[in-house]
């Protein structure tokens, strides 16, 4: 049988849009799916790492999605632009037909997400948030296995990482930015963009269906930055979800040495655990009795399961908006909870000339001692900290700022 021909539109393919690109130009040729890159819209193109490979191949350019609809059909749009374009640029390649992979996180907002909802609900296609781990084999094990109650009762949930950013990051134009020039909201942070994959995983894996995730109570949050950024590089976050399960979050940019991904799920049953770097990356599960389950290393390709999806008309997604709700809804509650966010105490904030990076002195201790802890910064008695009030989320409309 001969493979089905899947036609890609690529919308943004510099930054993280080069992966899909390189994926595109070297993953396929295993004769099981077909791709075809029908055009890319980009306003740098020239950018991409790709730039020349995809003239070569005499792939179309366009500088908006509209004008790519003027002529073409696509089957798939691979949207991996800032966060403040997500929803219109979804919204549109649904309007035109076209199945959607975007880029995590969903949107800046709620309201927005709604709107892609409705969108999607209009157009029949499917919409696919690349929340990586939520594509892989072993996220879905262990989902399925959460699901059907092998670990009993959720119990609390922590989550910690500590990555570093360095003054160029911060200078894209929308990177630490709430809100664009054009007044649209971007709400980037290092919770809602880098680090976004792990606040949602928490939620991912306790929601009781595959495109589910914890429907959340409320939310308590501590935000602070060092960078000179319009919102927060440093946050821990106490999220109250159904069922009396609590989840903590700890990240930041403002660190000096990467640490984590690392978690910890508590169940009733037993303990789930992962840290990047350690067990050969495996998620270890140990029951009261000292067995153990293990989840293998993490590896997916969101971008293929999409295509199989188109190819297949099967169009059952792992992760799809109502799963990838829940991490907007905590990130906008975080907000309202701190709406003041608090810059660090100027003697803490120290500078790396060389690398050119911000960084607090004693920030990744206090976080680690927080997490293992399991408290806020500001219950584990740091001066610096302070905690937010306690946001509800059961009915939340819209961020409004
Ligand atoms: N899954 C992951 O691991 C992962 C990793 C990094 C980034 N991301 C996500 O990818 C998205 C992009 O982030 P980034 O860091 O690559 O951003 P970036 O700013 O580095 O790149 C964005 C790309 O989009 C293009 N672009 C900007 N505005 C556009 C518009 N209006 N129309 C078309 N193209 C436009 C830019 O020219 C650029 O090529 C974000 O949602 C981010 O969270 C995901």
């Amino acid at each position: 049988m001969s493979a089905k021909q899947v036609s890609i539109l690529l919308v943004g393919i510099g930054g993280y849009g080069n992966t899909h690109v390189n994926e595109l130009l070297h993953a396929y040729s295993d004769g099981d799916i077909h791709p075809v890159i029908a055009g890319v819209v980009d306003v740098h193109p020239e950018k991409s790492n790709h730039y020349q490979a995809l003239q070569d191949l005499k792939v179309p350019f366009y500088t908006t999605m509209d004008h790519f609809y003027a002529d073409n059909k696509a089957d798939l749009a691979v949207i991996s632009t800032p966060i403040q374009f997500h929803c219109e640029q979804t919204c549109l390649a649904l309007a035109n037909g076209s199945n959607v992979l975007c880029e995590k996180p969903i949107a800046a907002t709620v309201q927005e997400v709604r709107r892609m909802m409705d969108a999607r609900d209009r157009s029949g296609k499917f919409v696919a948030i690349g929340f990586d781990w939520s594509f892989t084999p072993q996220i879905q094990q262990l989902k399925q296995d959460v699901m059907s109650g092998v670990f009993g009762r959720p119990k609390r949930l922590k989550t910690i990482v500590l990555w570093r950013r360095t003054d160029s990051y911060f200078s894209s134009g929308w990177k630490g930015r709430k809100k664009s020039d054009q007044g649209e909201w971007i709400l980037d942070s290092v919770a809602h963009n880098a680090t976004s994959h792990y606040l949602h995983n928490m939620f991912y894996i306790l929601g009781s269906k595959t495109d589910e995730s914890l429907r959340l109570q409320s939310v308590e949050a501590e935000l602070y930055r060092a960078n000179p950024i319009e919102n927060f590089d440093t946050c821990a976050v106490r999220v109250q979800g159904e069922g009396g399960v609590e989840a903590l979050f700890y990240a930041t940019h403002a660190v000096s040495h990467n640490f984590g991904p690392s978690f910890c799920y508590e169940f009733e049953k037993a303990t789930i655990t992962y840290t990047s770097g350690q067990n050969s990356n495996r998620i270890d599960a140990v029951f009261a009795d000292g067995t153990v389950k293990g989840y293998d290393a993490l590896k997916s390709s969101k971008l293929r399961t999409c295509i199989k999806a188109v190819a297949s008309g099967d169009s059952s997604i792992p992760c799809g908006l109502e799963a990838a709700y829940a991490e907007v809804l905590c990130a906008n509650g975080m907000l309202d909870s701190m709406p003041a966010i608090r810059t660090f105490p100027a003697s803490m904030i120290l500078r790396d000339e060389e690398v050119k990076f911000t960084w607090v002195e004693g920030l990744r201790e206090a976080l680690l001692d927080s997490y293992h802890r399991w408290a806020l910064p500001s219950e584990a008695g740091f001066d610096w900290a302070a905690k937010g009030s306690q946001t509800e989320l059961g009915n939340y409309r819209a961020y409004v700022g």
